[in-house]
């Protein structure tokens, strides 16, 4: 027989009976969305990790944030429920090819882009995230610094800090990095007047021609300051949810074909009602990596 399909409030109820919260990151599903305790960035998703006292934190987003909230907060069950929830450009630099990479610039500061693996943070005297990169670079005071494995965010980092020598990995995000200025040019010819909002995921010509560059939090706050009639979005579909509640008058665009991030997409209601009730997915990180890594995740969460 096949099982009824998750409610909302059923999943409401077996969070508490689990003394669990449910983290939601901003590109989720509506539906998720919907039971979700805190909705955020990445950089808010790991500082309320760090502060959480429930028992378990369901995890709806990607591995690299499930275990950033595990490494935060060690004590307690992280469940991410869609094991093969992943993010490709965290794949793309391991932690051997960083110590291969470190090994050519010795003494050189290295900061890497939470979107990246447990093992990599371990070698990483600094993490950041879209919404802190370029204060955590600054706050470096270094004049070169090693960067990874996104290189626009990297590239959108150098642009703000000239003084800074930015060494960049050559990694990116598939969803964002497709984007062309001519797409944005075309959105722009169709709604003139209405500014354009960038994820630093973007490729420099595209955040070049953005009227802001913004983590998906700081959009949403962006846009119900800004009261305008349309603003063009550039960035995961997923925000859109988000967007329509934080500025219910503004009309949002997004890109034609809409920019859709699989991984982000797997997690449905049912995934989430299924790991409270099993207490399944439970992410875990080695002690010795996880020990190596919160230094770089704790300076991340303290700047910004
Ligand atoms: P934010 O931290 O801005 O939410 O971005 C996370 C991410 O994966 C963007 O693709
Ligand atoms: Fe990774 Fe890009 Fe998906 Fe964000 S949108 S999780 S960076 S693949």
């Amino acid at each position: 027989m096949t099982e009824p399909l998750a409610t909302p409030a059923e999943v409401r109820l077996l969070a508490r009976d689990r003394h669990a919260v449910i983290f939601a990151h901003n590109y989720q599903r509506a539906e998720v969305q919907s039971v979700a305790d805190v909705v955020g960035d990445s950089l808010e998703l790991a500082r309320r990790a760090a502060a959480v006292s429930a028992e378990v934190i369901v995890l709806a987003g990607v591995r690299f944030m499930a275990e950033t909230a595990k490494i935060l907060a060690p004590a307690k069950t992280v469940l991410l429920p869609r094991s093969d929830a992943g993010c490709p450009m965290a794949d793309m630099i391991t932690a051997d090819q960083l110590s291969a990479w470190k090994a050519e610039h010795p003494g050189v500061p290295v900061v890497m882009y939470v979107n990246s693996s447990a093992e990599v943070k371990a070698l990483t005297d600094v993490c950041c995230t879209s919404a802190n990169a370029v204060e955590v670079v600054r706050s470096l005071g270094a004049d070169k610094v090693l960067f990874g494995p996104d290189r626009n965010l990297g590239a959108w980092i150098a642009a703000q800090l000239p003084e800074v020598e930015m060494i960049l990995w050559d990694g990116y995000c598939p969803v964002h990095d497709q984007v062309t200025l001519e797409r944005v040019r075309e959105a722009k010819a169709a709604h003139p007047g209405a500014p354009v909002i960038a994820h630093p995921e973007c490729r420099p010509d595209v955040t070049a021609e953005a009227d802001a560059v913004l983590s998906t939090s700081q959009m949403l706050r962006w846009s119900a300051k800004a009261g305008e009639p349309e603003i063009i979005v550039v960035t995961e579909g997923g925000l859109l949810t988000g967007l329509a509640k934080a500025a219910p008058e503004t009309r949002f665009i997004g890109l034609t074909p809409p920019m859709l991030c699989p991984n982000m997409k797997l997690t449905r209601l049912d995934h989430v009602r299924d790991a409270l009730r099993d207490l399944s997915g439970a992410v875990s990180v080695p002690p010795d990596v996880a020990a190596a890594a919160r230094g770089s995740l704790e300076r991340m969460t303290a700047i910004g």
